[in-house]
């Protein structure tokens, strides 16, 4: 099997810990340890964990509480996985055969566009529009998905809210996709790990309930701000959980046993609630700090204002391309933030603006301090981003 490099995260990993400033993220600066384990007796219980072999696919209490997450849904409609990629890899490998066509929104996190196509699929693109009427924002094209979807559809791929733009797709929307999945037999794979951050505090729709071929993946590592614990999971009919089972044997038999440990308190229900009310005053800080940046700079950028997620989706009118703007920002002023070719989408830029809003403000000013000297469209007018 042949993968193709996943340049963003590729990109990430080499360079994120060596630059001062790292804005590539998609998350919000993440909790501490001692935030998840307060007060002694509690400190007591972690520091008495065993480092053993924790139940493979979650244990019961870890699951049950990502159930209630998902209405209808029980211990065995859940599978946990190390983060929301092992719970798209596993997915994507049991439902994609040689020859299966899978139809994908993007711009989307790349990972399963990259997988379905290692596995033989053959990867069919799903555009989303930009609206410009008005308040612009990225909408679904219900009647585009129409037209791409076939008896040979194996597999249709959304993100909800998405990656990159944080647009939030509603219910009407969810339920367009999920009738054309059922005519055509397709399973659906709706990536929610964004869901629980939005900026408004109203929570996306879930994709969950709404035809019998729905896999929801998600984990904690966006909306809970706790990446470092690897915890994910899949939800899906109890049959294909459990047939997904075996594949984990073969990827990373189980969960660790503190991160399951951990995040059995980060999902009780009042911390859940401090913890999406603490991402959701982040978004909230810094949003505004990153969109005057932007809206400073004249007809440069332009962006739909993202309902999730601490990313921002920017166009950028520079003739230059955007992994050699990308290039420079990092060798030249140590900031990394990710290029639209990563999406497959040249002339954009994605930010991300969920760190401590003081580091966020000096990344900014660096990337403003790049004294780029660009020519202006057309006109030869030589332009600065600062
Ligand atoms: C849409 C989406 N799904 C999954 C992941 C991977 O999540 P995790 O870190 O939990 O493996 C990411 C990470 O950026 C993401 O953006």
């Amino acid at each position: 099997m042949k993968l193709e490099p996943f340049a963003m995260e590729r990109m990430q990993s080499t360079y994120e810990n060596q630059v001062r400033f790292n804005l590539s993220e998609s998350g919000v600066n993440p909790l501490r340890l001692d935030e998840l384990v307060d007060g002694a007796v509690d400190r007591d219980a972690f520091f008495a964990e065993r480092l053993r072999y924790t139940q493979s696919n979650g244990t019961e209490p870890l699951r049950s509480a990502i159930a209630s997450l998902y209405d209808g849904a029980t211990v065995d409609h859940v599978q946990v996985t190390n983060g929301g990629a092992e719970a798209n890899y596993i997915t994507t490998w049991r439902l994609v055969e040689p020859g299966d066509e899978v139809v994908m929104m993007v711009p989307n996190y790349m990972q399963t566009w990259g997988l379905a196509r290692a596995f033989g699929g053959t990867l069919i693109e799903w555009p989303l529009v930009l609206d410009e009427r008005g308040r612009s924002r990225w909408r679904v094209d219900t009647a585009a998905l129409e037209r791409l979807v076939t008896v040979r559809t194996r597999l249709i791929i959304i993100c909800n809210p998405n990656n990159p733009t944080g647009a939030r797709f509603e219910s009407s929307d969810l339920d367009r996709i999920a009738s054309v999945a059922n005519r055509s037999g397709a399973w659906i794979l709706a990536d929610e790990i964004y869901r629980g951050a939005e900026r408004d505090g109203r929570e996306t729709p879930t994709m969950w309930g709404r035809t019998d071929r729905v896999i929801v993946t998600s984990g904690l590592s966006k909306a809970y701000g706790l990446p470092g614990l690897r915890i994910g999971w899949i939800v899906g009919p109890p049959a294909f959980v459990a047939s997904t089972w075996s594949y984990h044997d073969y990827t990373t038999i189980a969960p660790g046993a503190l991160s399951d440990a951990l995040a059995q308190r980060a999902l009780e229900p009042p911390r859940r609630e401090r913890i999406l009310s603490r991402t959701r005053s982040i978004l909230n800080q810094n949003f505004p700090v990153v969109g005057e940046w932007l809206d400073g700079r004249g007809d440069l950028f332009s962006y739909a204002p993202p309902d999730a997620g601490a990313i921002v989706y920017v166009r950028y009118r520079i003739p230059v391309n955007s992994t050699e703007l990308v290039t420079r920002l990092r060798t030249e002023k140590s900031v990394l933030i990710v290029p639209g070719d990563h999406f497959g989408m040249d002339g954009y830029l994605r930010i991300g603006f969920g760190e401590d809003i003081a580091y966020l403000r000096s990344a900014l000013e660096r990337i403003g301090d790049l004294g780029l000297r660009i020519a202006d469209r057309g006109s030869g007018i030589i332009q600065r981003m600062s």
